[in-house]
This record gives structure tokens, C-alpha cells and sequence, in this order.
């Protein structure tokens, strides 16, 4: 039982100082509340030393930016300051050619930003604030009186068991949250968690060689696409990073990557099916990635609701959510929920009655999204290859180029998730059924009038 019970004063506690917590926890601090970021692992710069010096990256993108810009202009500047554009995807075949296929139709670009600078500069962020206290080495084990107080009880790596009172709670602990058990312990909460069967593994295409720091000869490949070797069943991306290092993933059903005896025959899988990787990520990093690399399992979870009836806790992030990645959506919406929970919070102008309505607001996109990271897959690993997609896709960007809305609207459904965190996933999923209907019909009619121009010249051929 906790031997000691700290009373903090009017405070918000979160728990976990991933990418969520911690933006969570600077929009509270921001908005004056004394809050209390709780983390399980140690202190990064105490660990600085044995960090893997790999970097991994992901891609930051409208929803995510606007919601950092909402909490802190300046902040999101500072933060934004080191990503990478990525204007495109950049299509590998299987003979090692490339070829562009821009995303926005203005020249919109997502951005790829290395993981740990994102979340060390939170976490510097947190360090400057006043309002923040970040205990390190605390895994959360225990809450209680979700009816009355939140008490919320840590085990510190040490072995200490201490208890803290908040006026609000928020989970912002992962796909694995032990936040979100303790709620399902004492209120009816749906929950489902779905594993896909495909792993991934990363591997690291290094910077070119002897080149200048500031060089972009730097890069083996543009710096400024999202890489990708569609292959149908399994797929490889990559994506640069500011030292000229490409972070690649590879994609898998775990039976391919399974099926492999040996690093030989993972050398030769990688020779066959993506050729111009090969000699940039080494045969050496190919043999290292597949002995020593852990192998990541994707799945999806959902909770609902996300908040305790109380109004006293809440779950945000991947706590609530966790989306396979094919979307680069995860974090943007992690962070969006929090632009969200903010924006009721002054809308209500108390935290409780904003707990107590975000549920109900928040659930239609989050499925919406959760859903659409889903099928993007498919769209991914092989449907940019079809010419019928790319066809349809060019005629979607023409439209969209126009149909800004001065004679009509038209969005494609990339450019309303990226680029436009402005419309609502759910809204977006409703704009592009409208527009998939009008497509289809384009489509028909114009098949119609091939068709009927096709009749009409064979009648004129065979009358001669
Ligand atoms: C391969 C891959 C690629 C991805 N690419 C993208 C991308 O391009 N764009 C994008 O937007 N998203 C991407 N994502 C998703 C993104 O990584 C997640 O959505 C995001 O990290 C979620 O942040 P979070 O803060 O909610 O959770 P997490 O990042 O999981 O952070 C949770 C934190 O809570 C801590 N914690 C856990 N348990 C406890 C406990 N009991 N007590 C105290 N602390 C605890 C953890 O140590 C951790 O620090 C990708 C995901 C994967 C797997
Ligand atoms: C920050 O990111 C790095 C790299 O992914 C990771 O090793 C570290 O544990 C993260 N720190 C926190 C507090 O999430
Ligand atoms: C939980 O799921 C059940 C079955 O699908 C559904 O009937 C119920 O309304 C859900 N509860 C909430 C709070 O959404």
C-alpha cells in the first residue's frame, strides 16, 4: 500500500510523456493548470550514452502542426524547425526505376521529423514551463476513486510506491495503456484491439559518404518523397533525414519474413524484389537488421468511451486509438485530440463538462480514421501501381487543381487528411463518397461515349 500520499494543489496529472502526453501536458500548463507529467522510462538525457544512434522518423503533417501551432506558436516553430518536406511519393519497380507522384496540388508537403528531436524538444519545452513537474522512472500501477478524488499510484524504478491526487487524470500511455485498464475496471467502457498479420523491421540506409554536412549530395535518394516499393503483399518505404540517413521499414505478412532460414536468404528476397535498396542499405545492415532488429506487430485498438463518467479522466493517443501506421495519421491524431480537448475546455470553460462531451465529439473521426489507415494500406503496397488508380488519381488532382471553389469544390481524400486539418475525418470520408460518386459517374459517361462513338464508326465502316 502507497506509504506516502503527495496533494497537489488544483493540478492536472498525465500520464506518459510520449509525443501526446507531452503536448498535452504543455496545452494544460499553457492554459494555467498546475500539471504533473508522469513517465515510466528514465530521463533521455540520462541515457543519451546508450542510445542507439539510429535515427527513426515519422511524418508530421497538417493536423500535427496545427495543433502544436494551437498550444504554441513559437513552440511549434522551434519544434518544426528541423523537419524534412516531402512533397511526394517517389514509386521504386522492380528493376530499380523511380518515379514521382506529387501529393498536394499546391505544393503541399508532409514532413519528416526524427522521433527523438520531436520528443527531446518537448520534453525541453516541459523543462521551460513552470506549470509542468515531469517525474521520470514512474510506471503507473494503480487508480482509484474514479468517483471521488483520482488517486493515481506509481511504482518508481527504485521500488518506491507513491500515490498522487488529481483533480483530472489523462491517459496518454500507448497502444498498451495500463491508464485505460484501470478505467475499464470501473466503468463500462467498449474496448477491442485487432492484431494484422504483418510485421515490420527497420533498416537504415546510411548517408553517402565523404560529402559535406550541409551537402544535399548527401542523400541516396531524394530527401524530399516518401520512398516507397510497392510489392503487393509486402512493401518497403523510406523516408530521409537531416544527416543524409534514410530511416527505411519494411512491411510483411509475418509469415514471409518468418520463412526465411537464414540472413542469406533475407540478402537474396531483398536482391529479388528491391534491388536498388540493396547496395544502399549494405548487405552487412541487411544481415544485422534481420538477426538484431526487433520485429514491430501492428494492430488497431479502440476504446469508447474515452472519458469516465465522472468527468475526472481521460484517455488520449494511442491509449484511445492506436492505428495501423499506413496513414502517417498516429501521432498527427493524437495530437489533434488534444487541439480538440483544448478547444472544448474554453468552449465550456471547465475541464469536466469538456471530458464529459469530447466522447461523443471526438468518436465518429477517430473510427473514421482508425478505419481509413486500414485501406490505405492497400493503396500503398499495391494500388499505386495500377494504371486504372493512377488514371483516376490524375483525373481526382485536375478536379482538385480547379474545384477550389470558385466554380466548384472538389478535394482529393489525400490532400483533405494531410493537408487540411480544418475538415474533420469524418467529413472528409463524407466530401470524398460525394465526389467518388460523381467520378463514377464521370467514368460511366465517358465509357458511354466511347462506346457509342465506337458503334458509330464501325457503322460507318461496314455501310462502306
Ligand atoms: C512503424 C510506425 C510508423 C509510424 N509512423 C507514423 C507517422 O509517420 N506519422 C504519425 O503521425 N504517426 C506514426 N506512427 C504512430 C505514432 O508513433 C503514434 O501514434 C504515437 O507515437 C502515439 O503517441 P502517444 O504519445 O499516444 O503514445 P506513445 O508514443 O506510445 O507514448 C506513450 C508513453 O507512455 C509511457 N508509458 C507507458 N506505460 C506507462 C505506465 N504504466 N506508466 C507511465 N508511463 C507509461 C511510455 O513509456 C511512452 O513514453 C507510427 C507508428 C509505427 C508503429
Ligand atoms: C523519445 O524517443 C526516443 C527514440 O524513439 C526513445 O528512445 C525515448 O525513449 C523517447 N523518450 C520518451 C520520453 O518518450
Ligand atoms: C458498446 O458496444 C455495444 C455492442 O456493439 C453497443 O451496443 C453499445 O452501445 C456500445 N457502448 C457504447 C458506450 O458505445
Amino acid at each position: 500500500m502507497p506509504d506516502k500520499l503527495e496533494k497537489s494543489q488544483q493540478g492536472v496529472g498525465i500520464v506518459g510523456a510520449g509525443l501526446v502526453g507531452c503536448l498535452a501536458a504543455l496545452a494544460f500548463a499553457a492554459k494555467g493548470y498546475s500539471v504533473t507529467l508522469f513517465e515510466l522510462r528514465p530521463d533521455p538525457r540520462e541515457t543519451a550514452g546508450n542510445r542507439n544512434l539510429r535515427s527513426i522518423n515519422l511524418a508530421v503533417s497538417d493536423r500535427g502542426i496545427r495543433a502544436l501551432k494551437y498550444v504554441d506558436e513559437e513552440m511549434a516553430t522551434r519544434v518544426l524547425e528541423n523537419v524534412i518536406p516531402m512533397h511526394g511519393r517517389m514509386i521504386h519497380d522492380l528493376s530499380g526505376n523511380q518515379e514521382s507522384q506529387i501529393y498536394g496540388l499546391f505544393g503541399e508537403s508532409i514532413n519528416s521529423i526524427d522521433r527523438s528531436f520531436l520528443n527531446d524538444s518537448l520534453l525541453d519545452e516541459i523543462r521551460h514551463s513552470e506549470n509542468i513537474k515531469l517525474l521520470f522512472n514512474n510506471k503507473l500501477v494503480k487508480i482509484e476513486d474514479l468517483d471521488k478524488v483520482p488517486k493515481m499510484t506509481f511504482q518508481e524504478t527504485k521500488g518506491e510506491i507513491k500515490s498522487y491526487e488529481f483533480d483530472y487524470v489523462v491517459g496518454a500511455d500507448g497502444s498498451h495503456s495500463q491508464f485505460r485498464y484501470q478505467l475499464q475496471r470501473s466503468m463500462r467502457m467498449n474496448f477491442s484491439q485487432e492484431y494484422i498479420d504483418m510485421q515490420y523491421l527497420e533498416l537504415s540506409i546510411p548517408p553517402k559518404k565523404s560529402l559535406s554536412e550541409d551537402d544535399d549530395d548527401r542523400f541516396s535518394y531524394s530527401p524530399n518523397h516518401l520512398h516507397i516499393w510497392p510489392r503487393h503483399k509486402f512493401m518497403l518505404i523510406a523516408l530521409a533525414n537531416k544527416d543524409g540517413s534514410f530511416t527505411s521499414t519494411f512491411f510483411s505478412p509475418w509469415e514471409v519474413i518468418e520463412s526465411f532460414k537464414n540472413d542469406d536468404e533475407f540478402v537474396d528476397f531483398f536482391r529479388e524484389n528491391f534491388i536498388d535498396a540493396v547496395d544502399l542499405v549494405g548487405e552487412e545492415g541487411l544481415r544485422y537488421a534481420f538477426n538484431s532488429q526487433p520485429r514491430g506487430s501492428l494492430m488497431q485498438v479502440n476504446a469508447y468511451p474515452y472519458h469516465h463518467p465522472n468527468g475526472r479522466a481521460l484517455i488520449i493517443g494511442d491509449a484511445a486509438h492506436s492505428m495501423v501506421p499506413f496513414y502517417g495519421q498516429g501521432m498527427n491524431c493524437g495530437f489533434e485530440d488534444v487541439r480538440v480537448l483544448m478547444e472544448l475546455i474554453d468552449s465550456k470553460g471547465d475541464i469536466s463538462e469538456a471530458f464529459k462531451v469530447y466522447s461523443d465529439v471526438r468518436k465518429k473521426d477517430l473510427q473514421t480514421i482508425c478505419k481509413l489507415a486500414m485501406d490505405n494500406y492497400h493503396e500503398m503496397s499495391s494500388k499505386v501501381t495500377s494504371k486504372w488508380y493512377l488514371l483516376r488519381k490524375r483525373i481526382d488532382y485536375a478536379l482538385g487543381k480547379y474545384g477550389n471553389g470558385k466554380y466548384f469544390q472538389w478535394i482529393p481524400m489525400y490532400t483533405m487528411i494531410s493537408f487540411r486539418g480544418d475538415i474533420p475525418y469524418s467529413k472528409a470520408v463524407e466530401i470524398e463518397e460525394r465526389q467518388a460518386k460523381i467520378l463514377g459517374r464521370l467514368e460511366m459517361g465517358t465509357i458511354g461515349i466511347f462506346t457509342v462513338v465506337g458503334i458509330a464508326k464501325f457503322v460507318q465502316w461496314w455501310k462502306r
